[in-house]
Parts: C-alpha cells; structure tokens; sequence
C-alpha cells in the first residue's frame, strides 16, 4: 500500500540512517486517506471528491460529515448530524466567564488558544490522563468530542466577537430551521432578535469558506494535533496547540496578514515599489507562495470569485484592485516565476471577511472554524493508525563537548 519511493523511517532506525529534514519537506509522518493534494496540478480532494465541486454543491455540515467518515451522508444521516452538532452548541458557563474577564482588545485567536485548552479541563471524562489512556476507544466517547468542538467553536467564535464589540452574548439559536453558519451569524449579528436572519448570500459565502477550509492534510496545525495527541493527550489539549499552530502569520495568521499589507501598501501606485522590496527580501508578500502547491491554489481560484459576489452586497472594497495588481505584477515577474509562488487560499479570503464587516484581527478564528472537522478527521485516524508512535523527531547534536562546572565565583 505504500507509495513506491516511501522509504518506512522504521527501517532506516534499524540500519542506523538518520535523516536531516528541517520543515519536514521531505518526511512522511503518516498514511491518510482523508486528503489528497498535488501541489503541481493545483488539485485537492477531500476523499476523493474535487473541491472545486464540494464548493458549489455541498455545503459546510455534508463536508465535515465526509471529512469524519469518509463518504457523504445521506440526507437523513446529514440532518442528524447537523441536529446533534447543533444540540452541542452551548458554552459552560465557565467558558463565558472566561471570556468576560479577558480584555476586548485580546487577539481572539490567543483567546481561542485559552479557551480550547480550558473547555478540555471541563470534561474529564475525555481527558486520557484521568480517565485512562484507552477512554478514546469507545466510540461514544470519541463522538462526543466530536460534538462538542463542531458545536462549541463558532459559539467560543461569535463570544468572542460580541465581547470585543461591547455587546450582550446571543445564545445559539438551537431548535429552529437555522444552519451551521447561520446559527454562526445570527449569535454575531442577531441583536437579540429571534427572528434575525442574515442575508442568504452572505451565508452561503462563509460556508463555502467554511469548507474550502475544512482540511489540507498535513499542514502546520494539523500536523499539531496528531503530534500533541501522539502524547495521549486530551483532544481539547490538541486543539488549543493546533490554534496556536493556525495563529502564525507563516499559516492561518496569513489572512489577516495580508489585509494588514494591503493597508500599508495603500494605493495601486505603490505596488511596483513594494514588489521590488519583496524581491530585495525587505516584505514578504503575504497570501504568496505554500510548501505543497508549486501552481495557483485551486481554492484562491474560488475565493478571488467569492470575493466579487460578496462586494454585490456589501459594496466593493478598493483594497481589491491593490491585491488584482499585486497578483498580476507577481506572476509576471522572474522572482516569483522561479520560486513558483501563487496566491494561496488566504489571500484573497481577508478581503471577504472585511467586506461583511469582520474586524482584522477576527479573521484567523473564522478559518479555526471552518479547519476544525479536518483537525477532527486526523485525530480520528490517528487513533486508529496502527502505526501510531509518540511524535519525537531526532536532532544531531553539535553543540560543545562535555565540560566541568565552574563555580560562579571562579567565571569572569
Ligand atoms: N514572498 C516572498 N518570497 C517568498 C514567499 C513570499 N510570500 N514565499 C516564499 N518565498 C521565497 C522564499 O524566500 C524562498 O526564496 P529563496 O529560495 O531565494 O530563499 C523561496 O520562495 C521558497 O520559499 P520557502 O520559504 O522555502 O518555502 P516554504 O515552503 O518553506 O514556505 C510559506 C511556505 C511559509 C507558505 C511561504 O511561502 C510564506 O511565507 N508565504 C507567505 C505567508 C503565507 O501566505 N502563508 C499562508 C500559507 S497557506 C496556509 O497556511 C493556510
């Protein structure tokens, strides 16, 4: 089953072989079949199905489904696993009174990094270093889990941004016609109005963010959760890492990155003179370039045109024509022709989540959200993986021979 030139690293251990690979851009670390990506065609599938497809047809709820368990469900299976994230959406009332006590200003990915990790000391009956180190092998168990971080993130998410904006919490509207992402909405924009509904199109956007982002194999963060949980630590535990992982401007961080550039950067004129600094390596340009794709990102295809239908509604936002310039200065120029950098998936996304009013600094939780049933999905088979080991990449050592201790009175 391995692919032909996957040398199993077990048996270089044997033979004494270590390996140097900073980045890991040579390294395997597992066998998956959740993701399929190649990096030169600008193809992704999510268990074999094209994203490009998945983005027009499908929706948030059907691909995490598929993300989880591998084929899509049936409308009864969708509707009730839709039904039961939904039912998982409450916060413990600890949680809100974490938030309460944070200041407004907090980043909300550093208080996502919190939360995650304090929601985990809520359940300990998920939690291995309590319950034992085989709780994960009960299904109902695992399940649960599953529940809870589908349910609870875009509640901790929407908390969060009603803190920040000064205002009362609204509740997950649980038990109405609402879907995933509009249950999101209505808790950030409801202004306590049972009857809110935000605008359909706009929706529709952020759930086909949503599942544009759903996974990306192994990537920094994802990579985070199957290491943290090879420790046998609680899922919860593993999040929060992964969400420290996502905050990076090097990854998640980038979308709001890349606005913070195109604000500084600030008119069409000044993109030639920027890319030139690029190119003399004083700015990187943001939303440019990834480890797999060496071709455009087939999602930075989907989100440049999410971008136009969302502006119909909320009005243009000139920040596009500096991004438009930049891409087409970019792709013509030897820098980047060479080094085959493309948009990726961030930079265009930020722009999106501005036009529907999202402050900066909001738009890393909203790709938390849509990456947690890929984080779900890689926890789940790594449980399963019967090569599991605890993640403990070697080092070769070439710091100093052994020495003496001097004693603190004898040093100069
Ligand atoms: N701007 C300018 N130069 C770049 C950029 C960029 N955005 N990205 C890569 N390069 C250059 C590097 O300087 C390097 O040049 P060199 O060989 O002359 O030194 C070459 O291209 C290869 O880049 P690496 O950094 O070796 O590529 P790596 O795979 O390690 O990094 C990364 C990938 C981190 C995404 C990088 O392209 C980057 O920093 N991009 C900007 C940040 C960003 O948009 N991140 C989001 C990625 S998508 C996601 O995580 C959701």
């Amino acid at each position: 089953e391995l692919h032909n030139n996957t040398i199993r690293a077990v048996d270089l251990a044997k033979l004494g072989v270590t390996v140097y690979d900073p980045g890991f851009l040579n390294t395997a670390s597992c066998i998956s079949r959740i993701t399929y990506i190649d990096g030169d065609k600008g193809i992704l599938r999510y268990r074999g199905y094209p994203i490009e497809e998945l983005a027009e047809k499908s929706t948030f709820m059907e691909v995490s489904f598929l993300l989880l368990y591998g084929e899509l469900p049936t409308s009864r299976e969708l509707e009730h696993f839709t039904h039961r994230v939904l039912r998982h959406t409450f916060l413990k009332q600890s949680l809100v009174d974490i938030i309460k006590a944070t200041p407004k200003e907090s980043h909300p990915m550093g208080l996502l990094v919190s939360m995650l990790a304090a929601e985990g000391t809520l359940y300990p009956d998920a939690n291995p270093a309590i319950s034992g180190g085989d709780v994960y092998n009960s299904p109902r168990v695992r399940e649960k889990q599953i529940l809870r971080l589908l349910g609870t993130m875009p509640t901790l998410a929407a908390f969060v941004y009603r803190h920040k904006m000064g205002r009362p919490f609204n509740y997950p509207a649980y038990g109405g016609s609402r879907s995933y992402t509009e249950n999101f909405m209505y808790m950030l924009d409801s202004m306590e109005d049972p009857s809110y509904r935000p605008n359909a199109t706009l929706v529709k956007a952020l759930d086909t963010l949503f599942v544009l982002h759903a996974d990306h194999e192994l990537n920094c963060s994802t990579a985070a959760v199957r290491h943290l949980t090879s420790s046998d630590v609680d899922v919860f535990t593993a999040f929060s890492g992964a969400a420290g992982a996502l905050y990076g401007p090097l990854h998640g961080g980038a979308n709001e990155a890349v606005l913070r550039m195109l604000e500084r950067i600030g008119s069409v004129e000044k993109v030639p003179a920027f890319i030139e600094a690029v190119k003399n390596r004083k700015a990187r340009l943001m939303g440019f370039g990834h480890r797999v794709y060496k071709n455009y990102d087939p999602r930075a295809r989907i989100v440049r045109k999410l971008a136009y239908q969302v502006f119909e509604i909320c009005g243009k936002d000139p920040l596009i024509e500096i991004a438009t310039t930049l891409e087409e200065h970019a792709l013509k120029d030897n820098y980047f022709i060479e080094r085959k950098l493309y948009p990726n998936v961030d930079f265009y996304s930020g722009l999106i989540y501005k036009a529907m009013g999202f402050p900066t600094d909001f738009f890393t939780i909203l790709f938390a959200i849509g990456r947690t049933p890929g984080w779900l999905a890689h926890w789940l088979e790594y449980l399963d993986d019967p090569d599991k080991k605890i993640a403990r990449p070697k080092q070769n050592y070439l710091g100093s021979d052994q020495r003496s201790y001097i004693p603190l009175t004898q040093r100069n």
